[in-house]
């Protein structure tokens, strides 16, 4: 199916405000062109674009794309080092762009590991965008869902010194506030690309209660077709939220 022929399918009034995606298979869309594993994140890059600018054309509330894991520090140098410099390129080369569109640019991540000058550039440049009111974008760098709890959970433990009382009032709500997202709705939808079943550490805590999207559709391939596709499918889900099943 085409662009035109599906968004007719799309109930516009029911659009999940917060999709997560998980970009999975640029490594295998790259060995199937024969190319470095580096010529599929930055085709990647190409798919991530797409995505944003349908968000936009829906008005969508946030996207968060997993850019990179606490995890992925295992892969070789050369493959973590391409894709840092290719984060801030890449940031660097369309903030311009997202600004104009009234988009919010986020980093969601931990500063462990991070080189500080590194970073700082990085905040530099999404915050130009900080006051817009259109799309939130989260790019989910050096992210990994437990180190996001563990990173809240120290975080209550400092306020709690000077507040003990905190702790008997805790509950889900206030936790939330000390995560990445603070202030933002969990994600309604989760997307993972390339087939793989499972959540590798994006928004444990958030996704309690999304609905989830796997397709085959290896990262690069996906595009505004895709996405409506899996948008169109999340509509035809019942969400219950441990309640009975709606008459
Ligand atoms: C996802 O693609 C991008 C990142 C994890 C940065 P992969 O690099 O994991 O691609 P595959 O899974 O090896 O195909
Ligand atoms: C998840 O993909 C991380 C990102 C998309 C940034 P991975 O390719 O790292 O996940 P695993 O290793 O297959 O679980
Ligand atoms: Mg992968």
């Amino acid at each position: 199916m085409n662009y035109q022929d599906l968004l007719p399918q799309l109930d516009l009034s029911r659009l999940p405000r917060h999709v997560g995606i998980i970009m999975d298979g640029n490594g295998r869309w790259a060995k199937l062109h024969h190319r470095p594993r580096l010529y599929g994140h930055r085709a990647g890059s190409r798919a991530l674009r797409q995505v944003v600018e349908l968000g936009v054309e829906l008005k969508l509330g946030f996207l968060t794309f997993y850019t990179f894991s606490t995890e992925n520090w295992s892969r070789e140098q050369a493959e973590v080092q391409g894709l840092l410099r290719m984060f801030k390129e890449l940031l660097i080369k369309e903030i311009g762009e997202l600004h104009r569109q009234n988009i919010v640019v986020r980093i969601l991540g931990s500063e462990t590991e991070l080189d500080p000058k590194y970073l700082t550039e990085l905040r530099k440049v999404a915050s130009v965008s900080h006051q817009n009111t259109g799309l939130t974008l989260n790019l989910a760098f050096n992210y990994g869902g437990r180190r996001e709890i563990l990173e809240a959970v120290q975080k209550i433990g400092r306020d709690a010194l000077r507040n003990p009382e905190m702790l008997d009032k805790l509950d889900s709500e206030t936790f939330s506030r000390y995560l990445y997202t603070s202030g933002q709705p969990d994600p309604d939808l989760i997307i993972r690309t390339s087939g793989e079943r499972r959540l590798s550490n994006f928004l444990l805590w958030q996704s309690a209660y999304a609905e989830i999207y796997i397709t085959d559709t290896l990262w690069p391939d996906f595009g505004k077709v895709e996405m409506l596709e899996a948008l169109i499918d999340f509509q035809s889900r019942q969400r219950r939220f441990g309640g009975r099943k709606p008459k």
